[in-house]
């Protein structure tokens, strides 16, 4: 498979560079390269070519000459091949802008369409790379805010993994904390048995709920909900015992175990309806307790390497000097703490699967904790390894601040996909209306279903991650604009194409080989379609996925201006072998991308 086109130039760039500095223009240390390469970039107006160079300006100001004078030179020592097209001079300041050669690009056209990755080559250095993901704490009922790591995470892994990293994915479930502590006291003092037997999820989230406001003691919680405050005044120690019920557990009590362990299926069950329905599944989930046996030896370990020392009881990681607050890792009443946890689970991880990378994909309330403990880490020599924490914004409703019900409490994840799929189901119908195609009602609630998960992932995935977001459901199911009811639509309407010609697309596929270009806006479609795996790069340099769903938003855009000005099926001859090319890379790349996003495409909309 040839080399992309902008890895292609950025070795060209790289290798006149060279020549650059060993010819005395400008001096450039080797180690400098790699930054000064990276800005050759897409250019924003294919007016100028269809990539730039701009590292002229920067040099030059170093070298104290003028960038004009520095990009001719790097021109002139620019070899790029029978791939692009070599530029004349410099334009404006300085820039040095490139454009594909057609002959070029119609072969990469024809290798991308029989080719299953569509022409994306492979990470030259292939990691193993572990995304820790989605860790909801059990025994609470999901709510809006995990959906953000969710999809995130299962987004990215994908990627990383089509990519040709080594991904292992590992769902790290706060299956041990004090939310236990509460169902526990719960389920001994105020359990409805028959409740539990038609439907435990539903019993352990009342307990839960109810005995968070016992415990809590806030009065105007309990001003709202006269059970939880009859209870509170019944226990007015209730916010103790249920410290106590937690660390029992801990310890081991035999009664406390042994209902965890009947509680826990039930947890699970509740979060693995969830997952099949957002399609999202992991090759590991090692929830907290399993690294429950491993604590006390992290403490010790920390401590006699000097790590960590006491300090009134607890036991801290002293990070910035004696006198900043140090990490605790473990409580003077000798319980463990989360960044304990953390800590045996990277030594864990280190030692069972040696990844180079770890992602965590988790609330960027928590980059405090992870800043600490990857420095813990790192000074505990776990080995060589590179901790990201992939951090998000937090989930905002209409008015701007967290989403929250009517009532005020936080949306469960359950009730907001049900939501979700409903008004799928009503603008599904109504478009079916429209259109006069007389869908049967079960094909317009499968429809729904993909359309409203769908719709509720890529709103998500298509913010800039470090920014809060407004969820609205309104703007996602819109059938314009960059949503995923328009993008999966637009692959309906691609791949609609074949069956109203009754075109076999293996046989599109083997003639592509036929293919060059007549139109501007078939060109600029097949630059789009080629840039897919540097989409997918730049998602992976900053964890992105919005890159991705700009970028596809970007090919649905260009397919559009080519479909609406040129005929596909009643074009002739190499004409519409080209552009009937066109239509299955377009296809096959919007498809693929949903896919890499966890975004089902129905079969007709
Ligand atoms: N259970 C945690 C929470 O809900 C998230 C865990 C993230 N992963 C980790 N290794 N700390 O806040």
């Amino acid at each position: 498979m040839a080399e992309p086109f902008r890895a292609a130039l950025r070795g060209m760039f790289q290798a006149a560079l060279e020549r650059l500095s060993a010819d005395g223009v400008v001096a450039i240390a080797p180690a400098e390269l790699p930054a000064l390469v990276e800005l050759v970039r897409e250019t924003a107006d294919s007016k100028h070519g269809d990539y730039s160079g701009t590292m002229a300006m920067g040099l030059a100001k170093r070298a104290g000459k003028k960038p004009r004078d520095v990009a001719v030179e790097i021109i002139k020592r620019l070899d790029v091949g029978d791939v692009f097209e070599k530029p004349a001079e410099p334009v404006g300041p300085g820039f040095i802008n490139l454009k594909v050669r057609d002959d070029a690009l119609a072969r990469a056209v024809t290798d991308a369409c029989g080719d299953e990755r569509l022409g994306v080559a492979p990470v030259d250095r292939p990691e193993t790379i572990v995304v820790d993901y989605s860790s909801p704490n059990v025994a609470k009922p999901m709510h809006v805010g995990h959906i953000r790591s969710t999809v995130i995470g299962d987004a990215l892994a994908r990627i990383l993994k089509f990519r040709g990293h080594h991904t292992i994915t590992d769902n790290h479930l706060g299956d041990w904390g004090t939310q236990f502590g509460m169902i526990l006291w719960g389920w001994k003092h105020c359990r409805d048995d028959a409740a539990f037997a038609a439907d435990p999820t539903a019993e352990l989230g009342r307990l839960y709920r109810l005995v968070r406001k016992v415990a809590d003691g806030k009065p105007e919680e309990l001003a709202a909900d006269p059970a939880a405050a009859a209870l509170a005044q019944q226990y007015p120690d209730a916010g103790r015992e249920v410290l106590a019920e937690t660390a029992k557990l801990h310890e081991g009590d035999p009664e406390n175990r042994a209902l965890w362990e009947q509680f826990m299926p039930v947890c699970r069950r509740e979060i693995d309806r969830i997952y099949a329905r957002l399609d999202v599944s992991f090759d590991h989930t090692l929830g907290e307790s399993f690294y429950q046996p491993l604590l006390a030896g992290t403490v010790h370990d920390l401590e006699a390497r000097d790590l960590a020392r006491e300090s009134r009881g607890a036991v801290g990681v002293f990070l910035d000097g004696p006198d900043k607050p140090p990490l605790l890792i473990r409580k003077a009443d000798g319980a463990f703490l989360y960044a304990t946890t953390d800590l045996a689970t990277i030594r864990w991880r280190m030692e069972h699967w040696k990844p180079d990378r770890i992602l965590y994909v988790v609330d960027h309330r928590q980059s405090q904790h992870f800043e600490q403990v990857f420095e813990t880490a790192r000074r505990w020599g776990v080995g060589s390894v590179d901790f990201v924490h992939v951090a998000f914004g937090t989930v905002l409703g209409d008015d701007g601040k967290p989403f929250k019900t009517r009532a005020g409490d936080t949306v469960g994840l359950e009730a907001l996909l049900d939501e979700g799929v409903a008004r799928a189901f009503g603008v599904v119908t109504a478009a079916d209306a429209d259109r006069g195609t007389g869908m049967p009602e079960a094909e317009r609630r499968r429809i729904a279903e993909t359309v409203g998960i769908g719709a509720i992932k890529y709103a998500d995935l298509a913010q800039n991650r470090t920014t809060d977001y407004t969820f609205s459901f309104d703007k996602m199911l819109e059938l314009k604009g960059n949503t995923a009811a328009y993008m999966q639509y637009a692959v309906a309407r691609v791949e609609g194409i074949f069956a109203k010609g009754g075109i076999d697309r293996g046989a599109v596929r083997r003639e592509a080989a036929a293919i060059a270009f007549t139109d501007g806006r078939e060109r600029a479609l097949a630059m789009k379609l080629l840039r897919f795996g540097e989409a997918l790069e730049d998602v992976e340099a900053d964890y992105r996925p919005n890159v991705l769903t700009a970028y596809l938003f970007d090919v649905a855009g260009a397919y559009s201006t080519f479909y609406d000005a040129l005929p596909v099926l009643k074009a002739e001859g190499t004409e519409r072998t080209t552009r009937l090319a066109l239509c299955d890379l377009t296809g096959s790349v919007l498809r693929t991308g949903l896919e890499l996003l966890g975004i089902r495409v129905p079969e007709r909309m």
